[in-house]
Formats: C-alpha cells, sequence, structure tokens
C-alpha cells in the first residue's frame, strides 16, 4: 500500500498544533497558499522496496508545499542526486510531485507527516504519527533494511519497535551515524545524520558520507535473508 492510500492519513487532524501551524504558514515570496499543499504528506516509492528512507517530518516550503517527502527544499536537494547516483531512482532532481520520478528498490516516508513548527515536532505527535508509518512499513513486503535519517526519526523508530515488541530496550540502540542494528524481530535499521541545511552547512553531514550510508543499506538489503 503506497502512502497516499494509508486508511485515514490524508484525512488526518489528530494534532491541533500541526494543523494550526499550517494553517498560519505563510507563503514563500510569489507563491499562494493554493500552490502548497499544507496537509499530511504521504509516503512514495516502489511498492517492492527492500530499503525504506525515513526522515523527520515535511518542510515548510519543500514537502509541505509539493506534497511529496523531501521534495523542493535543501535536504532533499542534496539527497535526490546521490539516490539516483547509487541507483535507486530514474533521475537526480526532485522538483514537484509529478516530476516521473520513481524510486527503485527504495521508498521514501517521514516519521511525522505534517509540517511542525520549526522542525520539532512534539513527542505526542511522533507517537499520533507512528501508526501511519506501521502501516506503511507493513505493507513493504520485501522490506529488508530501514534507514533512519536523523535523531528525531531514529528515536520515533525505536520507541515504534518497542510498542511492537522488537526490541526490549530503547536505550539499548544508540543513535551514531552508520551504525547498523538487528533487531529481535523485524528489518535490520540504520541510522544516519540528517541531510538537513544545517548538518551540510556545518559539515556534519557531505556527499561522500552519504554516498557510503547508501551503499551499507544496498549491500544490506542484498545479503539479509528471504
Ligand atoms: N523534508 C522531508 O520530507 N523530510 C525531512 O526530514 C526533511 C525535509
Amino acid at each position: 500500500m503506497l502512502g497516499d492510500k494509508v486508511p485515514g492519513l490524508l484525512q488526518c487532524r489528530q494534532c491541533p498544533r500541526l494543523v494550526r501551524h499550517m494553517a498560519a504558514l505563510p507563503p514563500r515570496k510569489g507563491l499562494s497558499r493554493k500552490q502548497y499543499w499544507n496537509a499530511p504528506v504521504p509516503g512514495f516509492g516502489d511498492p517492492q522496496a527492500r530499503i525504506c528512507l525515513v526522515g523527520l517530518a515535511p518542510g515548510a516550503h519543500g514537502a509541505n508545499r509539493t506534497g511529496r517527502p523531501f521534495t523542493g527544499d535543501g535536504a532533499g536537494d542534496f539527497m535526490y542526486p546521490l539516490l539516483h547516483r547509487a541507483g535507486f531512482s530514474n533521475r537526480a532532481e526532485a522538483v514537484h510531485a509529478a516530476d516521473g520520478l520513481a524510486l527503485r528498490d527504495l521508498y521514501i516516508t517521514n516519521a511525522v507527516k505534517c509540517l511542525p513548527p520549526d522542525n520539532r515536532p512534539a513527542l505526542e505527535e511522533f507517537a499520533n504519527c507512528s501508526p501511519f508509518l506501521s502501516v506503511e512499513l507493513a505493507s513493504l513486503q520485501r522490506l529488508k533494511v530501514v534507514l533512519l535519517l536523523g535523531q528525531g526519526a531514529f528515536s520515533s523508530y525505536l520507541r515504534l519497535l518497542k510498542g511492537q515488541g522488537c526490541i526490549e530496550r530503547v536505550g539499548a540502540y544508540p543513535f551514531s551515524h552508520g551504525v547498523v542494528y538487528r533487531p529481535q524481530r523485524g528489518p535490520v535499521f540504520v541510522a544516519s545524520y540528517h541531510t538537513s541545511r544545517y548538518n551540510l552547512q556545518t559539515g556534519r553531514i557531505d556527499e561522500t558520507m552519504f554516498l557510503k550510508v547508501l551503499q551499507t543499506v544496498h549491500s544490506l538489503a542484498g545479503a539479509e535473508n528471504d
């Protein structure tokens, strides 16, 4: 089931703070509110994907405008050309939801589907959204590897795994860039620094580091048993 078919997602208004924030967001200069998605952003990609990349939440003028994860923001402008170089897509740019971009062996979504103020979802907002992520992951029948971008998505995924009884203790899985974990049940998961503009500007992550993570998840997907 692709993201836009997840029951209840597009109509979801469970987080009043996020609903208010989207309603109040001023459009970028030269654009009108009508050109903004301003609603939950579903995941997208290859239904046969063995790899799922999970970001934090839509960017204000990126995914929240275009309606597709990482599309039209700095994080995506960095990430999509590298995904293409690593063989995960048919084109290098992500501009808008109908630009013809097709992902191969990869599905991309966010831990939180609505735009949060200051890119910081509250714990309750992660929790409200986690059933949607769970449905997306469960629908990927060939899923082998989950790649979590940033501490927020990573911690949210750990809480989901704990709730599902796949891990016993969240604290047993510290975040570090490139770390690979095998839970008692379910797909192997990998942490990466987020490809946010801030992390790029400060040099916390760069092309070489991200390409290496992509190589890791690609080889893990090939190595994991069916
Ligand atoms: N855009 C997204 O869709 N997700 C992020 O985590 C950042 C930007």
